[in-house]
């Protein structure tokens, strides 16, 4: 117990969680950032009360980072039918609401922009299930690479893209990061993982094109390359750009960690920040259970963070804050980004706090600080550890 206290202090001190962190012209308050993650709540991708509460919630509970949900960038590359978009002016105000939000309880909001690619279409009723949306859920044609479907009930054939569908899915993710500049968002993290578009763009195995956009690593890293840096283009150069990566298909003759290395390296000389590594999504029949994702994408994020030299985010089952702060002092990553944990315990940062912050690098709410935080009336934190 004694040593635990010791420990503790320690930890206190040497806090690289609670350590501000700046990427460009943007200043995180901590390393805690919430992962992106879907919540099928939109209609015709406006985001509404539901958005707002969900992630006020986050902001209130002190992360640095709060990374809105994976959000279309036209209708077709929606999920599902209820995924939350950026694809017209309607739906920037509603946005605007939420960053504003946001901003005032004293965190960033990020946006991931995504296109789902040949996963689109697919039923909010039944994802789980993993079946196409139904004609009432007005499903849609989907478009790909290559005319290979997903599978796994997944089954609708992809269009296989043509240079001008190109021309105008890249086109759909520069207007859309335009829209978030202007909705409020003060990072953007492109969505090339899980095998959705520019994932199955990457991929050997998803992407069966003879064209310039196919074949080699060089032609098959292309799309993303050229949307990264249209994108950087016309954001302020003040922005920080992240991209999630799927950093391995676990798949035979797929994607690999070596690949996206040599894709950070060049995702880097465009003009990205941070390489935000995830995994999978490519192959349907993975059994995901009998792997280590998460481990697989600490250690990625490590390599990927010492051989290209740009910053990392470690994410996956991160739920310890003492596992959060080891992997970053084992430069494992320069930000952790939380999901179920966050989900589960909106407050994490609030539980982490009371390992590793002190009065310092944590503050709590005002309305909080009153009753449970350092400066409280109540002082229920020292009060707990006395009566402890
Ligand atoms: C409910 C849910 C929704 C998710 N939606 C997205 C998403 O929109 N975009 C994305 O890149 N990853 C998504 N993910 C993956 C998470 O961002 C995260 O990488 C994953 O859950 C592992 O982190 P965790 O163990 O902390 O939850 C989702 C995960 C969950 C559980």
């Amino acid at each position: 117990m004694i040593k635990n206290n010791i420990q503790t202090q320690d930890n206190k001190q040497q806090s690289l969680l609670f350590t501000p962190l700046r990427i460009k012209g943007v200043t995180l308050k901590n390393r805690i950032g919430v992962s992106p993650m879907v919540t099928w709540q939109a209609v015709d991708g406006i985001p509404n009360d539901f958005h707002i509460a969900h992630y006020g919630q986050f902001a209130l509970g002190g992360v640095g980072l709060v990374m809105v949900e994976s959000t279309a960038v036209e209708p077709r590359g929606r999920i599902t039918p209820a995924d939350t978009g950026i694809w017209n002016e309607e739906q920037v105000e509603p946005w605007r609401r939420i960053t504003t939000l946001i901003k005032s309880l004293g965190s960033v909001p990020g946006i991931e922009l995504a296109h789902a690619g040949r996963k689109a279409s697919t039923s909010v009723l039944s994802y789980s299930s993993k079946s196409m949306a139904t004609d009432c859920e007005n499903g849609w044609s989907t478009i790909a690479p290559s005319a290979i479907p997903f599978g796994d009930g997944i089954d609708k054939v992809p269009k296989e893209a043509t240079l001008d569908d190109i021309e105008v899915l890249q086109q759909a993710f520069v207007s859309a990061a335009v829209r978030a500049v202007s909705a409020g968002f003060e990072i953007i993290d492109l969505h090339f993982a899980h095998g959705y578009l520019i994932s199955t763009f990457l991929s050997p195995i998803s992407n069966q094109r003879t064209d310039r956009y196919g074949g080699s690593l060089k032609n098959r890293m292309r799309f993303g390359l050229e949307t990264a840096r249209r994108v950087r283009e016309v954001i302020p150069k003040s922005m920080p750009l992240f991209v999630r990566i799927s950093v391995t298909d676990y798949a035979d003759n797929g994607w690999d960690v070596n690949d996206s290395v040599e894709f950070a390296k060049q995702l880097k000389a465009v003009g990205v920040d941070v390489i935000d590594c995830s995994s999978g999504g490519v192959v349907n029949d993975i059994m995901y259970s009998t792997l280590n994702p998460s481990d697989v994408q600490h250690k990625a994020s490590a390599q990927i963070q010492s051989e290209a030299g740009i910053a990392t985010t470690a994410v996956g089952k991160i739920v310890d804050p003492l596992k959060a702060e080891a992997l970053l002092r084992d430069n494992s990553a320069t930000l952790v980004l939380i999901g179920r944990a966050l989900l589960n315990n909106p407050h994490w940062p609030y539980t982490a706090a009371d390992l590793l912050a002190t009065e310092h690098t944590f503050k709590y709410h005002v309305s909080y600080d009153y009753s449970i935080g350092w400066h409280g009336f109540y002082n229920w934190r020292k009060n707990m550890q006395n009566d402890n």
